[in-house]
């Protein structure tokens, strides 16, 4: 008898491809990230990596691609909890630009490999005005660690698949311990809402074991039905704007099949004209204060007859051709939720049109060069 078997076959653990695989290993990346990072008993957000830094009077995230959206995530919640102004920016514009930077700006470089050739040349010129670098980094040792003041690693594990998952997924889950660390610091959120933020993602691993089976279930169906389209509109707002633009690049990035990623509210100024009979919207419509106004913006697109799935939580009557309902959760922490769903409907159609899921044409899991 002869067992038939190779190296990456068995690195991927049962798993048809690594994207699938790294998918289902969030559950164990959040719980990793937090890993002696949060104290329930005391309600307390602990990052020595952080020790000798005051929080900053301005914060400007630099990173690329899916750590990019990663950080457009964490604006919204360093600014609301901790009241910091921060600022975004794509690394191949930030290191060209005029800068203004001195003593007072502190960089956040997200970069899950560390070498990106452009978020390392930000960092670069950064550091030459005066500024301070935080990376915040998954790969131990990689240049944008060493290269930076000071490092938090997101302790995923190797990231295998171009098309990044789980990384996203512990920047999230860094980016949140982030907020509530100088939100508490600062004394700009109270130790209640901060007890709160802690006790609420600490339950989150145990809940997305739970729900990533059903999801997978579910975005196989949805993946069978709109695999046939030739382009897709992502729509969310607020928290959900940079979820929405993730969810596009992974269904380029895998499937081929053109996508673009909108906030809801800037539709009517230029794609609603692409709306025609069945063009198909992917709406993130969890419940929020905005949700309302997602609401109307849906209505838009179903008056032009477009079709839409809409990722929202039970008890939302959102009237649409595909509802997929996931649990609701505290605050933020939705996002953890609607990510893999994105994924893994990208996944999904990608597999089932037959695509090189791992190794997507024209793409590389670390870009080096300019
Ligand atoms: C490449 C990868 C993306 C990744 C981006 C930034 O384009 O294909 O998945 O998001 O680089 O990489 P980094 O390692 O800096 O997070």
């Amino acid at each position: 008898n002869r067992i038939d078997w190779d190296v990456q076959s068995a690195q991927k653990g049962g798993h048809k491809h690594f994207m699938i695989k790294e998918i289902f290993e969030q559950p164990k990346v959040i719980a990793d990230c937090l890993a002696g990072r949060v104290d329930l008993k005391t309600g307390t957000v602990r990052l020595p990596e952080l020790e000798g830094l005051t929080s900053p009077k301005r914060l400007h995230i630099v990173a690329c691609g899916t750590s990019f959206h990663a950080g457009l995530w964490g604006m919204n919640l360093l600014e609301s909890w901790a009241r910091i102004p921060v600022r975004v920016e794509i690394a191949s514009e930030f290191r060209y630009r005029d800068l203004l930077l001195d003593e007072d700006d502190v960089i956040l470089a997200i970069s899950q490999s560390g070498e990106t050739a452009d978020t390392l040349a930000g960092i670069r010129r950064a550091k030459q005005m005066g500024a301070s670098v935080i990376g915040l980094c998954n790969v131990v040792g990689s240049s944008v660690a060493r290269e930076s003041d000071h490092v938090i690693y997101t302790q995923a594990g190797p990231e295998i698949s171009v098309a990044s998952t789980k990384a996203m997924c512990s920047q999230l889950t860094a980016l949140y311990l982030l907020a509530l660390h100088w939100g508490a610091q600062k004394g700009t959120l109270s130790a209640e809402v901060t007890q709160q933020g802690i006790a609420a993602v600490h339950e989150l691993p145990g809940l997305l074991d739970a729900e990533l089976p059903a999801m997978r279930e579910r975005s196989k169906e949805l993946a069978r039905k709109y695999s046939g389209v030739s382009s897709f509109m992502y729509l969310g707002r607020g928290l959900n704007f940079p979820l929405a633009l993730e969810g596009a690049l992974k269904l380029k990035e895998i499937s081929y099949i053109h996508a673009e990623g909108y906030a809801s509210g800037e539709m009517k100024h230029g794609p609603i004209a692409l709306i025609e009979r069945d063009f198909p919207t992917f709406a993130l419509a969890m419940r929020d204060d905005l949700l309302p106004k997602v609401k109307s913006n849906l209505e838009e697109v179903q008056a032009r007859d477009g079709r839409i799935i809409a990722l929202t939580n039970p008890g939302l009557d959102m009237g649409v051709d595909d509802a997929w309902v996931i649990p609701e959760v505290w605050g933020p922490l939705s996002a953890f939720l609607a990510l893999p769903c994105l994924q893994l409907f990208a996944y999904e159609v990608a597999d089932y049109l037959g695509k090189d899921v791992d190794q997507p044409r024209n793409l590389a899991k670390s870009v080096t060069v300019e």
